[in-house]
């Protein structure tokens, strides 16, 4: 089993340190002016995000720093001359697909031999993928692994004068603020209240890739969420590995704020927009964040409590530290106190050693609760983890073929809950043209199901009103009102 470096904790990055990168971004700016490498002729930057939001987040500071060295964002990988691919560890398949992409980087490097490519995330924050492409794929300037974000203009200062090919494995991770974002969304933004994971479920290599728990000030989340509603920001999430855990390193007494103080917090500010927030962990989803969703109207009427499994013995061997029926329970005060709301799920299926039985109670769960919609992955091993250990792997036929009838049931119970929108008028955020027909435009309300309605392309990035008239288990309906 390979051995992991028990991550540590730093505090935050000291703002000399964050100075020190700026000015290394100044002396990059100021290298391409000399060269008159500015406005159209800037050089280009094209990042490549897997994974979750979290690596989004991280994009968009990625491509601030880009933004601050003088570089503009360009479309495609061709168009480049630094190409930045910010990995994702969580299954096999994202590791694979991200390292065809590099490879891919090969002839674009052959093309234009002033191509910087630098990889980060969490696929390269396991060493043994970094030292991988050290000595395997040698058109890789550099990586820097989920500590090191902020050291980007230091890796393109000194590979730009010729430096050595850099592997940065950061001892601590810290949290940087003051780095600049390059947002990619004028309507959506992401706002990250808290870093890390201290729970290490037996399957997931998160906690081995970013580290532990660790929450911003309550006054830096505020800053930052006033600058993304006047940048025009309507739809904002609050992002955290586990957002019930945010404040809990910071406290020092039990009037700290928690995650439910952070919510109302950012709903009392002026503006029109909407709140939502992932991910929450039912072992700490408190009925305090319960009240928080009821009394905010701003609040999306929408939870996402991922309950992975229906059985208490797999629940157990994913060391989740909750039952089924504490599971149920929170569900029911979630309808209870919030009676529209809309639930979604993460389901794994074939965890080692999973049972028919098993399975068909986490098809009873699906039943009992009656999600919006579900996001199920097939079970991946992670080496390293706890899971990747454990006898009675299940078969990858044995777990498709579980995979196929979770998503037959869940697609059912899909279009059932989309039946209680038939008729009724959603308040919807309209995101942009719909990829299937260019005559409608797609949004979404507060359920995350997308919705399509015709309507003038002004109205992208406001709020309106539509009547649905139609419904699918994946997509809704309508018209303008
Ligand atoms: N295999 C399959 N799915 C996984 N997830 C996390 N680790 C694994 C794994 N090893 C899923 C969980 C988590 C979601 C983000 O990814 O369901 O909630
Ligand atoms: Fe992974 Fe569990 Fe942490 Fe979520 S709570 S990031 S599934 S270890």
């Amino acid at each position: 089993m390979e051995k992991h470096n028990e991550t540590k904790t730093g505090a935050f990055l000291s703002p000399d340190e964050i100075k020190r990168q700026l000015t290394a971004a100044d002396r990059v700016r100021l290298r391409f002016a000399s060269q008159g490498k500015v406005g159209e002729n800037a050089p280009g930057y094209y990042i490549l995000t897997f994974g979750c939001q979290q690596n989004e987040a991280d994009s968009e500071r990625l491509g601030g720093l880009c933004v601050s060295m003088g570089y503009r964002r360009v479309e495609t990988m061709e168009e480049a001359d630094l190409i930045l691919v910010n990995t994702c560890a969580i299954r096999e398949h994202a590791e694979k697909k991200a390292l065809s992409i590099i490879g891919s980087c090969k002839h674009l490097r052959e093309k234009n031999p002033g191509l910087l490519v630098g990889i980060g995330g969490c696929m390269v924050t396991q060493k043994h993928r970094a030292d991988k492409l050290k000595n395997s794929y040698p058109y890789v300037t550099f990586t820097f692994d989920t500590g090191a974000v902020h050291l980007l203009p230091t890796l393109v200062a000194e590979a730009l004068s010729g430096g050595k090919r850099q592997f940065i494995h950061s001892e601590t991770y810290e949290i940087a603020e003051g780095i600049p974002l390059d947002r990619t969304s004028k309507h959506m933004a992401w706002l990250s209240v808290m870093y890390g994971c201290n729970n290490f479920c037996s399957y997931c290599i998160v906690p081995y890739v970013r580290g532990r728990e660790r929450s911003r000030r309550m006054e830096d989340i505020l800053a930052e969420a006033k600058m993304l509603i006047a940048d025009g920001a309507k739809d904002i999430i609050l992002l955290g590995q586990n957002v019930n855990s945010y404040g809990k390193d910071l406290a020092v007494s039990e009037n700290d704020p928690d995650f439910s103080d952070v919510v109302r917090a950012v709903c009392a500010l002026d503006g029109d927009f909407r709140l939502r927030f992932m991910t929450s962990h039912p072992k700490d989803a408190s009925d305090r964040l319960i009240s928080a969703i009821a009394d905010c109207p701003k609040v999306a009427r929408h939870f996402h409590l991922p309950v992975q499994s229906g059985s208490d013995e797999i629940l157990r061997r994913m060391n989740r530290k909750y039952t089924s029926a504490h599971y149920k329970s929170l569900i029911d005060r979630l309808k209870a106190a919030v009676p529209d709301i809309s639930i979604t799920s993460d389901i794994i299926v074939g965890f080692p050693g999973e049972t028919e039985e098993d399975f068909e109670a986490t098809l009873d769960m699906l039943r009992y609760v009656q999600y919006d919609m579900i996001f199920s992955f097939i079970y991946s091993p992670r080496p390293g983890t706890p899971a990747a250990e454990m006898e009675n792997q299940i078969p990858h036929e044995v777990s498709t073929a579980r995979f196929e009838r979770l998503l037959a049931l869940q697609n059912e119970i899909s279009r059932q809950r989309n039946e209680r929108f038939l008729g009724k008028t959603l308040r919807v955020l309209v995101e942009g043209i719909s990829k299937n027909d260019e005559n409608m435009l797609t949004g979404r309300g507060d359920p995350v199901r997308p919705i399509h309605f015709a309507g003038s392309r002004d109205l992208i990035g406001q709020f309106a009103e539509v009547e649905i008239e139609k419904i699918t288990p994946f997509t809704l309906e309508g018209k303008l009102v």
